[in-house]
C-alpha cells in the first residue's frame, strides 16, 4: 500500500529535528501505537518546580504556559492523524503548579481529538522535592488515549495477565550513569506499555515523538517490532542511534518486566478452591469481630 510506502523511509530509524516538522511527512493512519514523554515547560524559576538537573542539550523548556499547552494540543492532534483507527498513544506527563495555580495535563487533553481511556498513576518510589510547598510528589501520570474505530470509543479487551498490573505502576527511574540524557525513562514503562496491547504479536509499527534517549524504540526493538523516533536533539539521536544498536544488552530488563504478566490463578481456581474473589459478604457488626 502507498501508505506503507511513504513510512519507509522513517522505519526503524530516529529522525533529528522538530516533532510536528517529522509527524507532517508521515502519512495518516499508519502507526500503530505511540508512547512518549514530551518537555514539562517545567520553568524552573517560578516556584512550581524545584528539578534544575533536568535540562536538555538543544532545547529550550521554558514557554508561556498557554504557548506551551496549545503546542502540545497540535502535537497530539498530529500524533492522532498519523495513528491507526483503534490504535492507542500513551502520554507521560505530571501536575506542575505556576504561581500557585495546579497545572493539569486534563486542562489541554480534554482539546484534542483523542479519547481518553485510561489515568495511570506512574509511582516513580522517589521525590524530586527535597523541600517545597507541598506533600513530596513521587508520581506523574501516563494518559492512555485511544483513537476509535468505527464509532467504538471503547476499544478492545485488555487481557488479564496486563490489566491485573493495575493502574498504579511502582516503577523508580532509570538510574544508568552511561546515559547521557536527564530524564530517560525506565525500558520497564515503554515495555509494559507495548506488551501489554501487543501481547506475543511482532511486527507493529510504534512511535515516540520526542524519544530522546532512544528508550521506547530500545523496548520495541527488542520485543519484536519497528519502531520511529524523532527528536530535536543531535546529542540525544546519536546517543539513541547507538544504543539501538548494541540493543541487545538491555534484554534482561525487558524480560524481567514480562515475567510480570502472568495471571498466578484465574477467577474460576480461586472459586473452585474456596479462596477469595471479592464478592459481597454481608457486613458484620464491627461487635462480632
Ligand atoms: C522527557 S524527554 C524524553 C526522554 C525519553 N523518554 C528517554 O527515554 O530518553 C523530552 C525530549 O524532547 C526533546 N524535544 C524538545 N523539544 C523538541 C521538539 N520541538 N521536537 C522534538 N523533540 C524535542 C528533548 O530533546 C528531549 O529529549
Amino acid at each position: 500500500m502507498k501508505k506503507y510506502k511513504d513510512l519507509l523511509p522513517f522505519l526503524d530509524k530516529v529522525a533529528e529535528g522538530d516533532v510536528l516538522e517529522v509527524l507532517r511527512q508521515l502519512p495518516s493512519d499508519s502507526i500503530d501505537l505511540g508512547i512518549t514523554s514530551p518537555p514539562y515547560n517545567k520553568k524552573e524559576k517560578n516556584k512550581g518546580w524545584l528539578v534544575d538537573r533536568v535540562i536538555y542539550k538543544g532545547a529550550r523548556d521554558k514557554m508561556p504556559e498557554k504557548e506551551y499547552q496549545r503546542w502540545q494540543v497540535e502535537v497530539l492532534n498530529e500524533l492522532y492523524r498519523v495513528i491507526k483507527p483503534g490504535g492507542s498513544f500513551f502520554y507521560n506527563h505530571k501536575l506542575r503548579w505556576e504561581r500557585g495555580r495546579m497545572l493539569h495535563p486534563m486542562d489541554w487533553l480534554r482539546r484534542t481529538k483523542w479519547v481518553i481511556r485510561q489515568e495511570i498513576i506512574w509511582d516513580r518510589m522517589i521525590a524530586a522535592n527535597l523541600r517545597g510547598w507541598r506533600f513530596w510528589q513521587v508520581e506523574e501520570r501516563i494518559y492512555w488515549l485511544y483513537k476509535p474505530k468505527g464509532g467504538d470509543l471503547i476499544g478492545e479487551e485488555l487481557e488479564s495477565r496486563h490489566a491485573l498490573l493495575t493502574s498504579i505502576w511502582r516503577i523508580p527511574p532509570e538510574r544508568d550513569k552511561n546515559n547521557p540524557h536527564p530524564a530517560p525513562f525506565p525500558i520497564a514503562l515503554p515495555t509494559r506499555i507495548i506488551y501489554s496491547i501487543f501481547g506475543d504479536e511482532r511486527g507493529k509499527v510504534v512511535l515516540d515523538p520526542f524519544c530522546g534517549s532512544g528508550t521506547t524504540l530500545v523496548a520495541a526493538k527488542l520485543l519484536g517490532h519497528h519502531y520511529i523516533g524523532i527528536d530535536i536533539s543531535p546529542e540525544y539521536v546519536e546517543y539513541a542511534r547507538r544504543r539501538l544498536e548494541r540493543a541487545e544488552r538491555e534484554r534482561g530488563k525487558v524480560l524481567e518486566e514480562i515475567s510480570k504478566h502472568v495471571v498466578r490463578k484465574t477467577f474460576k481456581e480461586r472459586k473452585e478452591r474456596g479462596e477469595f474473589v471479592g464478592r459481597y459478604r454481608k457486613k458484620r457488626s464491627l461487635f462480632d469481630l
